[in-house]
């Protein structure tokens, strides 16, 4: 078994997390005492950077962490173990999922769901504090932009902003190529970026960056 990062593990071909639980019927592998939960690249776009050699993104045990987009929390449940003695906040706005987030909520303390509109920050200021990351995977069209504003209010400075951007959710029309150029183009106003990732084949039409507030 080898450690890629903080909690982050590769073993014959298979991407590990550790920390006990079986929250998405997800394969368990277990070392001596302890316990490591299979994460699928095809189901979180994290996984599938860390799957294509994402590098400068370490995730310490006790990060803040801002998420937008948490659907039925899959990812979010990896970086609650990961962020041990952190915290994610959590934003979703579709109630079906939310309502399995906050099942997820239910069994790990560390995860703080939010039932609001990213878009809409301000909705949700009162819940939260400053944080290390913003993570957002919320395949809207106005991708970049939503996490403006939201690092805006709640990242640190020398923070990680971290996005994937659904090609398909900006333009089905356009080649993903040029899509991904202007959302370059557009998060180098705000941020630097530090790594960049295409995530084909394992997310179609997706690409993940990484970036640092100045
Ligand atoms: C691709 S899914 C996220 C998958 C999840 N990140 C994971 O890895 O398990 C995108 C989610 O973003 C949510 N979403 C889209 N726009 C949003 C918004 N403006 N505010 C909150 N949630 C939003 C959708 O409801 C959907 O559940």
């Amino acid at each position: 078994m080898r450690q890629l990062f903080n909690g982050i593990f590769e073993d014959s071909g298979k991407l590990l997390a550790a920390g006990s639980g079986r929250f998405f019927n997800e394969e368990i592998v277990r070392v001596g005492n302890a316990e490591y939960r299979e994460w699928d690249p095809r189901r979180s776009k994290l996984a599938a950077a860390i799957v294509k050699g994402l590098r400068n993104v370490e995730i310490p045990a006790d990060s803040k962490i801002l998420y937008l987009g948490a659907a039925h929390g899959y990812t979010v449940s990896f970086l609650s173990q990961i962020c041990s003695t952190g915290r994610i906040y959590a934003v979703e706005f579709a109630p079906r999922v939310a309502r399995e987030l906050v099942m997820l909520a239910g069994k790990r303390s560390n995860i703080l769901p939010i039932i609001e509109d990213a878009n809409q920050p301000n909705l949700y200021y009162h819940h939260l504090e400053s944080v290390d990351i913003v993570y957002e995977d919320v395949a809207q069209r106005n991708q970049v932009e939503i996490l403006v504003k939201n690092c805006n209010l709640f990242l640190k400075r020398g923070g990680l902003a971290m996005i994937a951007i659904k090609a398909r959710s900006v333009d089905v029309a356009e080649k993903p190529a040029k899509i991904f150029a202007e959302a370059k183009r557009q998060l180098e106003e705000h941020f630097r970026i530090v790594d960049y990732r295409g995530l084909e084949p394992l997310q179609k039409d997706h690409a993940f960056f990484v970036c640092v507030k100045r």
